[in-house]
């Protein structure tokens, strides 16, 4: 398995880091203090192709590999983690999920619209009292014959008011648990949904978290996805390449909160010499770029095994746990290099550290990695060496 890149993904990964730079850095400082969705700037994400990347043309998606689409999360998530998890959302949890289970009538009425843009999609698997223990769904879809009838709360949804499509989780049969979860698409506009407050969030603070309510939601039959009580197999199905885009994220923070601190490193002098020439702190840069490297390594892979058709959700649980710690190692350190400048708000630092947090926290928490991870030691699915054939170790 090489990483050697084509032509097509040093263009992706290039459009991404000038995006980055030109359109999302101005603004970015405000936007994180005040709370403000970056809506211009998704407006060009979708305009530019970052909003379907994996998407099938035919609708309206870029056709790109995974590993094109963490090359641009990567370089998005340098500058504004925000914007990055508005997109990885979008991409791997709401158009991947639907494009890869969704029938032909549910692609073209709401996949085509959510690839290019103009409309934003959400994942609605958390509740007040189902966030890691995913099966304990208290939403409930009743089946009605004709639909379902949708009661309960999603919380923390990402995107959460500005998405027209919620891909939403419900339990129609208690006695089967998890096997009784089905995953309908909601629209926003249906009777019965209502948004709550936005979360005063640590870190990500543009992007647009809230929980929402379905009070007596009348869901037609025709929007479940999949067989009935194939919703929690949606779900983690789709968790397991969402994963590789918040992991992408997470190597992408940590690498721009690299990126500042050996600049800084190299302009900033104390006693008498660049700061970098001083042992104490190169070894933090050292041990970062090592770090960094090997998250880029983890990160590739998962993708790369995403893409051959391999089953890579224990890689992509690798990538996610060791990239978030990374980033949050990482930006931590970034700070301690820019001493009290890291502390204040213009050096983007304390910035990024903040946004690490969220890495080690949604799309499963560093400790449901290591659940994931476990087991699959525990079942003797071991993992596999970067030059595998295929065989087992
Ligand atoms: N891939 C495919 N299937 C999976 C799976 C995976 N990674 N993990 C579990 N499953 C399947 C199992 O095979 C099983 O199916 P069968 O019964 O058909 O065999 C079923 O799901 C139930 O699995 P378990 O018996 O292992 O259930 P469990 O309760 O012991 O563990 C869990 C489940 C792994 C802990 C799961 O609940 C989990 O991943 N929790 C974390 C939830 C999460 O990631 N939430 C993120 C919210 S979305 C978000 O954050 C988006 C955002 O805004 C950015």
């Amino acid at each position: 398995m090489d990483f050697i890149l084509t032509e097509d993904q040093k263009a992706v990964k290039e459009a991404a880091r000038d995006f980055a730079q030109n359109e999302l850095l101005p603004g970015v400082i405000d936007r994180d203090r005040d709370m403000v969705y970056p809506t211009e700037q998704v407006r060009m994400m979708g305009e530019m192709g970052f909003l379907g990347m994996m998407v099938s043309p035919k609708y309206g998606g870029g056709g790109m590999d995974t590993l094109s689409y963490v090359l641009a999360m990567e370089e998005i998530s340098k500058i504004d983690a925000s914007c990055s998890v508005i997109m990885s959302v979008n991409n791997s949890l709401v158009c991947w999920g639907l494009e890869k289970f969704g029938t032909e009538e549910q692609k073209q009425k709401y996949l085509t619209k959510l690839s290019t843009g103009e409309q934003i999609g959400a994942f609605c698997l958390s509740e007040p009292e189902a966030g890691s223990d995913a099966t304990s769904q208290r939403t409930i879809a009743e089946d009605m014959g004709g639909h379902y009838l949708v009661n309960g709360t999603k919380n923390w949804i990402t995107n959460g008011n500005k998405a027209a499509i919620h891909l939403v989780m419900a339990q129609s049969n208690k006695e089967l648990k998890h096997k009784g979860i089905n995953a309908l698409i909601v629209e926003k506009a249906f009777s019965g949904v209502s948004i709550g407050a936005k979360e005063d969030k640590l870190g990500i603070r543009a992007s647009d978290t809230h929980s929402i309510m379905y009070s007596d939601v009348q869901v037609p039959k025709e929007n479940r996805i999949g067989d009935d009580g194939f919703g929690f197999k949606f779900a983690m199905t789709t968790l397991n390449g969402g994963r590789i885009g918040i992991a992408a994220q997470a190597l992408g923070i940590a690498a721009g909160a690299y990126e500042l601190a050996l600049k800084y490193a190299q302009e900033r002098t104390s006693f008498g010499k660049p700061i970098m020439n001083h042992q104490a702190i190169a070894f933090k840069l050292a041990d970062m770029a090592t770090e960094i490297e090997a998250a880029r390594l983890l990160v590739y892979r998962a993708a790369r095994m995403k893409d051959l058709g391999m089953d890579f959700s224990t890689a992509a649980a690798m990538a996610k746990l060791f990239a978030s710690e990374t980033a949050m190692k990482t930006t931590i350190e970034a700070v301690q290099v820019h001493g009290g400048y890291g502390y204040v708000k213009e050096y983007h630092v304390e910035r990024l550290m903040r946004d690490a947090k969220i890495t080690q926290i949604y799309e499963g928490t560093s400790e449901i990695q290591r659940l994931v991870i476990s087991r699959a030691i525990l079942k003797g699915e071991l993992y596999q060496p970067m030059m595998s054939n295929g065989q087992k170790v």
